[in-house]
């Protein structure tokens, strides 16, 4: 890798106390017969490709019935019109003007669509935390360094234990070759909400421009995405949200969209960022109409008490498996550095797996556990996700099951 290097800023004293949380109480009973997954499983892991509620899936089939009876009315003549309701909602609930985002259908394809738009030179620098998920560090690796530029990804701690030593990677790092930094909003393996306002003042200041990888963020915190002054924000609408897997946008600050296009040139080009995201080539859009279904179905919860269910029970999930696996909490005990993921370092030897794979694979074949384990920079981590069909039960067992086997 030709990064340059970047020395890791001291950890600042762990000075958070003990606090005592308990579970939050479940949002409605029998919650998790609404949702497609299957019994037999404990699914910790709703951060990777989310889930869908039966509703979500039923309209799914319902939009599918309608294209394949009658092909050319959707995809062409109703298309505008029906995504043009399909924004309404999203811009609405996410705080994004309908002119200034377009649907994408991942949030790596959202990160390719700017990084690709932008003509780099040599000597230009991307930077951005180690805490980046790795297929977007692929993409900024790629396109820096085929333009002679460098990728610079900033050692950053973990755990974490301020607001603080988070800016101040970045403002080390920073300097005049750095061309656009890149945050994850809510980082994958760490699972750490990142203070991007801060970061994206401290990177205005320079001048420099900020793209917030929000894979995670639509549906886990509260979002204004055109109140926190980024350049670029993307975000997936197939985790947090629950819409069909291929639901995601891509927003770009007025000022900054001449010039974005989609990673497929087609039609539109030149024909503004709307117009450009809705159409580019033949493909499924249903997973994109579906996006008001899994937001009316969360709002019928009640947004405030989903976001506050799942942050609650990530806060006690993050006290009851450090205390229990005597691993300490990764970030601080008052639950302001997380939304509802929780990332813990795996405890105990884990010399008899391969790899994390191996252990991941164990959980779950002998355990019936879903929850994945990162490799993060050589340090094994294991993430539980809170959504609302998750119950403590499954949290517990979870830590009974680490536990025997450390044993
Ligand atoms: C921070 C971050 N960025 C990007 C992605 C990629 O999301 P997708 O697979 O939907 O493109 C993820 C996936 O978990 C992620 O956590």
């Amino acid at each position: 890798m030709t990064s340059r290097e970047i020395s890791t800023p001291p950890a600042t004293p762990r000075t958070t106390p003990p606090a005592t949380c308990s579970p939050p109480v479940p949002l409605r009973s029998g919650i998790a017969t609404d949702w497609m997954l299957d019994p037999a499983i404990t699914f910790l892991n709703h951060g990777c490709f989310g889930a869908r509620p039966r509703v979500v899936v039923e309209a799914r089939e319902r939009w599918l019935r309608r294209y394949n009876a009658r092909p050319i009315e959707l995809l062409d003549r109703n298309r505008n019109e029906l995504l043009t309701e399909a924004k309404r909602p999203v811009g609405e609930l996410l705080g994004m003007k309908p002119e200034n985002f377009g649907f994408v259908t991942n949030a790596t394809e959202g990160v390719n669509a700017v990084l690709r738009s932008l003509s780099f030179r040599p000597g230009d620098e991307l930077l951005t935390p180690s805490h980046v998920y790795n297929a977007v560090r692929n993409t900024m690796r790629h396109l820096i360094e085929r333009a002679g530029g460098t990728y610079v990804e900033a050692p950053t701690p973990f755990p974490v234990t301020s607001p603080d030593e988070l800016v101040n990677v970045i403002a080390e790092a920073l300097n005049d070759r750095t061309r656009l930094v890149l945050i994850d909003h809510i980082a994958s393996p760490t699972g750490v909400l990142f203070p991007v306002e801060r970061i994206i003042t401290l990177c205005r200041e320079k001048g420099v421009d900020v793209f917030i990888d929000g894979a995670h963020a639509p549906g886990m915190i509260a979002l204004d995405v055109e109140s926190l002054g980024a350049a670029y924000y993307t975000g997936n609408l197939h985790k947090w949200i629950c819409a069909p897997s291929g639901a995601a946008f891509l927003w770009v600050s007025p000022e900054k969209q001449r010039g974005i296009h989609p990673p497929t040139i087609s039609h539109f080009l030149d024909e503004g960022l709307a117009a450009e995201f809705a159409w580019q080539g033949t493909r499924d859009i249903t997973p994109w109409l579906c996006v008001k279904d899994a937001i009316d179905y969360l709002a019928a919860l009640g947004w405030e008490d989903v976001l506050r269910h799942n942050h609650q029970m990530a806060m006690w999930v993050q006290q009851l498996l450090s205390e229990k696996w005597g691993v300490g909490p990764s970030t601080p005990l008052d639950g302001s550095m997380i939304g509802s993921l929780v990332s813990f370092p795996f405890p105990g030897d884990v010399s008899r797996f391969d790899d994390p794979v191996q252990l991941h694979d164990y959980l779950y074949d002998e355990h019936h556990i879903e929850i994945p384990i990162f490799d993060f920079g050589g340090q094994w981590l294991i993430r539980t996700s809170s959504q609302v069909y998750n119950t403590p039960d499954q949290y517990e067992r979870l830590g009974q099951v680490v536990l025997d086997l450390m044993k």
